[in-house]
């Protein structure tokens, strides 16, 4: 149900590869709400193709951009005000890639070279991205970005691997940002700690399943979905969430926050 909680807001969204990724939901969600956005992704995802059956449906146009690259992000800004028609009011960056957990590289025997490679995709992208915003003064007062991150920055789940030190790096930029942008604009910079989700990237960590069952018992809600996840990142786009900044939200239906649970108890009571 549309409440038109995004009318006349422009925006740029990051990472929907496929109708699973949670870039896609977000996409669906803020065009029913009434904003207008580009959608990108790197060159290389272009290949697949899903994006643009959800480009005609949101009536976006694609910019390819790798996040890694000053350039391609550079153009990404400059077409995407050419294409909406002036500053940009909100973002959701949704990008994440681990080499190290792709080539099955164990934390204690990471690869260096893959792992400048993660947090360069995973976290630098996201200082990248409101650098660039920032020095073109692209971004509008009161504008909202978010990038999206998980729970192993805080806490060991082993096999998230170098992806909690890009999630932890990802929560700092955050808050470094939030503050020196908050101040000269007051644009607002925030990450959504999510739940689990079933999708291409989540489904790269290892023994994915039980990670996700284990989550859903310990949550009082259950996982958050990606559909929620989207609601959420709707509201953080409106003008309902002004005065948030600098934060990691928690969207995982209050696992963060729970010690154990009934169920999760009950299968070691003997
Ligand atoms: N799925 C989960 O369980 C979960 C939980 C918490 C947070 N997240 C985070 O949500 C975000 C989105 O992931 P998702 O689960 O929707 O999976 P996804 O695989 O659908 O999305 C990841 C996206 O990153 C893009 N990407 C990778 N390298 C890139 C590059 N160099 N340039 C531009 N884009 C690049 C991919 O093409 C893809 O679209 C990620 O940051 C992920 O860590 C996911």
């Amino acid at each position: 149900m549309s409440h038109n909680l995004l009318k006349g807001k422009k925006g740029i969204i990051f990472g929907a590869l496929d109708s699973n990724s949670i870039a896609w939901k977000v996409a669906e969600r803020c065009h029913e709400e009434g904003a207008v956005f580009t959608l990108t992704n790197a060159p290389i995802a272009m290949r697949m193709g899903a994006i643009n059956t959800l480009a005609e449906k949101c009536n976006a146009q694609i910019i390819p951009a790798d996040v890694t690259s000053d350039t391609d992000m550079e153009n990404l800004i400059d077409k995407s005000m050419e294409i909406l028609g002036g500053k940009i009011d909100f973002i959701l960056h949704s990008v994440g890639m681990s080499l190290n957990i792709r080539k099955g590289k164990h934390y204690t025997d990471l690869d260096y070279e893959f792992m400048k490679k993660t947090l360069d995709i995973s976290a630098i992208s996201y200082h990248r991205l409101l650098k660039i915003c920032y020095q073109k003064d692209a971004i509008s007062e009161w504008g909202s970005t978010v990038a999206l991150t998980y729970i192993a920055a805080q806490r060991v789940f082993p096999d998230y691997n170098e992806m909690a030190d890009a999630k932890s790096l990802l929560e700092s930029i955050t808050r470094g940002w939030g503050f020196h942008y908050g101040k000269a604009k007051k644009v607002r910079v925030n990450t959504i700690s999510q739940s689990p989700t079933k999708t291409t990237a989540g489904s790269g960590v290892k023994g994915f399943d039980g990670f996700f069952n284990y989550a859903d018992s310990m949550s009082p809600l259950g996982n958050a979905t990606s559909d929620s996840c989207a609601d959420y990142c709707v509201l953080m786009f409106s003008d309902l969430s002004k005065m948030v900044t600098m934060q990691n939200l928690f969207h995982d239906g209050g696992f963060s926050f729970t010690g154990v649970s009934q169920e999760t108890v009950e299968k070691f009571n003997s």
